[in-house]
């Protein structure tokens, strides 16, 4: 009896993922419910600004109506079940929410809710990375920085192998600091090659530079930042664990310690962009570089991908200060 009522109220189409939505689709589908904030609008309207994922994507709705009994009904960090409108917006789509509300697990089972289905992943298995990683340590030749590179990861594996990169700026998903990790290495690598760098310190760095945001951070299908994370930061919290490693192996080599935590502390390559000191080894430079290209370009082709319509260019990107050319835009 209840499910039936419910049957009506929801309709009958089924919205499609969010990689493969179209503009004017409606209907109803399930979600994880990322950000929710309430906003107003230039004549003071309440509205509710929330940001969406499936597996495929994320994406940005609007509660317009009935905003005092909807606002309720769900909260940042849970799955929901939504009804709403996909409508383009400066380029991109977003829902025009009608209906909302907080999965109810077990009904909603019934109508194909998976918890795995709005979770949004890295591209490419955690598995599979995981073993790169491990290769990657393997290559390492000076024996402490290898030994201090095994027991981090160690220590840390259950938390490395699905933290996001970000809240929201890029790898911002399951899994997606891994995979920035093992591009900032391969980046870092091919530029240790071309300058003669230190590969090993290269390669330390890639693994290092961000590991603190396994504490700057948390992670629960729902990103956020810890109390620590907003106190202290992640360049610092870095710094921390790569002591609190090194500590624990015997004879630890002070002169190894100081060029790690210098990898770490440098990595943002700028003091306006928070490193309390810039870049002073060449391989700390290579680090910042190929951190920083990783971290754009991802930007810049989830951009691309997430722009809509047929202009060649892309809207403008707030962060990034420009628009883009699309991979079509020949
Ligand atoms: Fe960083
Ligand atoms: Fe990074």
């Amino acid at each position: 009896m209840l499910n039936d009522s419910l049957r009506t109220q929801w309709p009958a189409r089924r919205l499609s993922d969010i990689a493969h939505l179209e503009d004017g689709a409606s209907g109803w589908t399930f979600y994880l419910c990322t950000r929710k904030e309430i906003r107003t609008n230039r004549q003071s309207t309440p509205f509710v600004h929330v940001v969406l994922q499936d597996a495929s994507g994320t994406i940005a709705g609007r509660i317009l109506e009935n905003v005092d009994r909807l606002r309720d009904e769900f909260e940042a960090g849970e799955f929901v079940r939504v009804q709403a409108r996909a409508d383009r917006h400066n380029q991109r789509l977003e829902l025009v929410i009608e209906s909302i509300r907080r999965v109810n697990a077990e009904q909603d089972r019934r109508d194909g809710f998976r918890e795995e289905a709005c979770i949004l992943s890295a591209p490419r298995p955690a598995d599979e990375m995981w073993q790169e990683l491990e290769q990657l340590i393997a290559r390492v030749r000076d024996i402490h920085v290898r030994q201090v590179l095994q027991r981090m990861v160690s220590a840390e594996a259950s938390r490395l192998r699905i933290w996001p990169a970000a809240l929201t700026v890029h790898h911002a998903y399951r899994s997606g600091l891994l995979e920035h990790i093992l591009k900032v290495a391969e980046a870092g690598v091919a530029l240790s090659a071309c300058y003669e760098a230190d590969t090993d310190y290269v390669i330390a760095g890639a693994i290092l530079h961000d590991i603190g945001k396994l504490r700057e951070l948390s992670y629960d299908a729902a990103t956020a930042y810890t109390l620590e994370g907003n106190l202290i930061g992640h360049i610092t919290i870095g710094v921390q664990m790569l002591h609190e490693t090194a500590r624990g192996i015997e004879d630890f080599p002070p002169q190894i310690l100081v060029r790690l935590a210098h990898l770490i502390v440098s990595h943002h390559g700028s003091r306006e962009l928070g490193s309390p000191v810039e870049p002073m080894m060449v391989e700390a430079i290579i680090l910042s570089a190929a951190d920083d290209l990783d971290a754009t370009l991802h930007q810049v082709r989830r951009h691309q991908a997430e722009s809509v319509g047929d202009d060649p260019l892309t809207s403008y990107h707030s962060r990034l200060g420009r628009v883009f050319l699309k991979p079509s835009g020949r």
